[in-house]
């Protein structure tokens, strides 16, 4: 089954105020709208991208620290097709490897470790990788948002390897534009 944006967002506005904090729903939705506007500017589906955005940390309705496997189980169960499940597990890591993640090196739960590794990353899943590395609650630069990650979780000794493939992200998709990504986001002058 599909999900539209529309259902998306409801699902996250639903949330608001049963978890912790809000602050992950205000995210996701900036992690959506961004995602809607890389999608646009290479001509690809801006609805899906959004959608996706939106519903990335979905799992942390359920638990914060389990959310990527949460949010896969919960779509799952809900019968969304593949692409939405997949993305929960997919965002937090980069270069099919889920040690290349903020935070830490996470405890090994095969079935996301043999997932991410035998994955080929979709070109939305890229753009929400690296919309969740330029999103607090607004959109900003990776510096900004990787130092925000920082402050909160530490430095550890993935940490360095998390940057270098983060800027190659960025890169791929400068090139894919052909021109600075952030060129698309005006207000990101405005957030720093
Ligand atoms: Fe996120």
């Amino acid at each position: 089954m599909q999900l539209s944006s529309k259902d998306a967002k409801k699902m996250l506005e639903e949330t608001i105020g049963q978890t912790p904090h809000d602050g992950w729903i205000y995210h996701s939705i900036c992690v959506g709208d961004s995602a809607a506007t890389i999608a646009s500017s290479l001509n690809l589906d801006k609805e899906k991208a959004r959608t996706l955005g939106y519903i990335h940390d979905i799992g942390k309705k359920i638990n914060f620290k389990y959310h990527v496997i949460e949010g896969y189980n919960l779509l799952k169960k809900l019968g969304y097709d593949e692409e939405y499940c997949n993305i929960c597990l997919t965002h937090s890591y980069l270069n099919n490897d889920v040690k290349c993640t903020a935070g830490g090196i996470p405890e090994d739960i095969p079935f996301r470790t043999n997932f991410i590794i035998n994955h080929e990353y979709t070109i939305y899943e890229k753009i929400i990788n690296l919309c969740d590395l330029m999103c607090t609650n607004k959109v900003c630069t990776l510096e900004q948002r990787l130092i925000d990650v920082m402050l909160r979780r530490g430095v550890h000794s993935n940490t360095v390897y998390h940057i270098k493939e983060a800027y190659k992200l960025k890169e791929y998709f400068d090139n894919l534009l052909g021109h600075n990504i952030y060129d698309l986001f005006p207000e990101i002058k405005e957030n720093i």
